[in-house]
């Protein structure tokens, strides 16, 4: 008999596994199944990325150890990325730390600043690391703000107290698709610079999913003593090669590196160094290049596609210029988890919304990560239910 430490049984159970399992059933029995479920992109990442992988893989110290926090030389780039696109500067030396994934860095920090039993402020609904990988795993407590639609889903700082050891915030939003505007972020930099002592992060891994012309903002565009977390995986398609970056205050990053030196040996350097080509090549107005533009006009088109279905279904959402998510209400007489079996039935893959929190409950999300006509055939199952 082995016992896990109580920190285990403070995590939920996984909410996806019945389902995944009902999935495989249905497959094994020949049906034809659209996933909309999971946020990883259906498209290849550009050649170019994975070229640049495979000639720096030749390089002759790839196979050593990397650093922690990173090849000095990628995080110059990245900090002249920052400079062009957010016109943010920073101090590649001190400021920067390379990731293996956004999510390792958002959960790692934790570990760097969380004392048992203090307090974290997560929003509800979000991404799960905020409340379970960064919070409980740290034996912190995680303390859920609610979300609202009639506030566009920003949250409402004057929930925030100066009890909160760590503030997880996250725009362009997973589940919800919302954008944070200026006037928000300008709202959270006041509070933040009279609460000095709360650790206020933000987690952009969407900053280069957005379409109509929208751009995202940088956290640190607004206040200085914060870390924003960026990622590759949903910029190039490379959710499985495992790359992003932390950019912030100083004291904060240099934390988290600590933390990392002792737990992992930094992202492979070829990874690494394949990501600073991809970053090089933003202009000098901080425009990406054409690779990651046609992509996005691949994501905006199904965006349209999957909008227009909605409407039909008599579902309601809000529109959004970001991300790959559509948060979607659950018609009456359905919730998140009734209505998510019953659209297996027919072949469809959806996330019950509870699984980002108890807000989540009256809520699906569609994951634009099938072509346009697969979402068309979605729609058209759903019709039937
Ligand atoms: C809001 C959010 N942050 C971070 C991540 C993880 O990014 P990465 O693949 O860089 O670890 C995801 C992945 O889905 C996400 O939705």
């Amino acid at each position: 008999m082995f016992f896990r430490a109580n920190r285990m049984q403070k995590l939920p159970p996984y909410l996806f596994a019945g389902l995944e399992a009902k999935a495989e059933e249905l497959k094994s029995k020949g049906i034809d199944i659209i996933d909309l479920g999971i946020g990883d992109p259906d498209l290849p990442p550009p050649k170019i990325f994975t070229d640049a992988i495979k000639a720096f893989l030749e390089l002759p110290n790839a196979h050593l150890y990397p650093t922690s926090i990173g090849d000095l030389e990628v995080r110059k780039s990245i900090a002249r990325w920052m400079k062009v696109k957010f016109q943010v500067e920073v101090d590649p030396k001190t400021q920067i730390c390379v990731l293996i994934g956004a999510k390792e860095g958002l959960a790692n920090l934790a570990r760097a600043f969380v004392n048992s039993d203090d307090q974290v402020a997560v929003p509800d609904p979000a991404y799960p690391v905020y409340a379970n990988g960064a919070t409980i795993l740290s034996d912190g407590i995680p303390v859920y703000l609610p979300l609202f639609q009639k506030n566009q889903m920003l949250l409402d700082v004057d929930l925030l107290d100066q009890k909160f050891k760590m503030v997880y915030l996250n725009y362009p939003n997973n589940p919800t698709g919302a954008i944070a505007t200026n006037e928000w972020f300008s709202q959270l930099s006041e509070w933040a610079k009279s609460n000095s002592e709360t650790i206020v992060v933000h987690d952009n891994a969407y900053s280069e999913l957005t379409f109509y012309g929208y751009k995202a903002p940088s956290w640190l565009q607004f206040y200085e003593n914060g870390i924003e977390f960026f990622s590759l995986s949903k910029m190039v398609n490379a959710t499985g090669f495992r790359i992003g970056f932390a950019v912030g205050h100083p004291e904060i990053i240099q934390a988290l590196v600590k933390v990392k030196t002792q737990l992992d040996s930094g992202a492979p350097l070829f990874i690494q160094l394949a990501m600073k080509q991809i970053l090089d090549m933003y202009d000098e107005y901080g425009n990406p290049p054409q690779i990651i533009l046609e992509n996005l006009n691949v994501y905006g088109e199904r965006r349209n596609v999957m909008e227009q279905g909605l409407t039909q279904l008599g579902m309601s959402f809000v529109k959004s210029p970001a991300t790959f998510y559509v948060w979607t209400k659950v018609p009456d007489g359905w919730d998140d988890l009734t209505f998510t079996e019953a659209a297996l039935e027919k072949g469809v893959i959806l996330t019950p919304g509870r699984g980002f929190g108890n807000q989540g409950k009256n809520y699906v999300r569609f994951a634009l990560t099938q072509s346009t006509e697969r979402i068309l055939a979605a729609i058209q199952r759903l019709k039937t239910l």
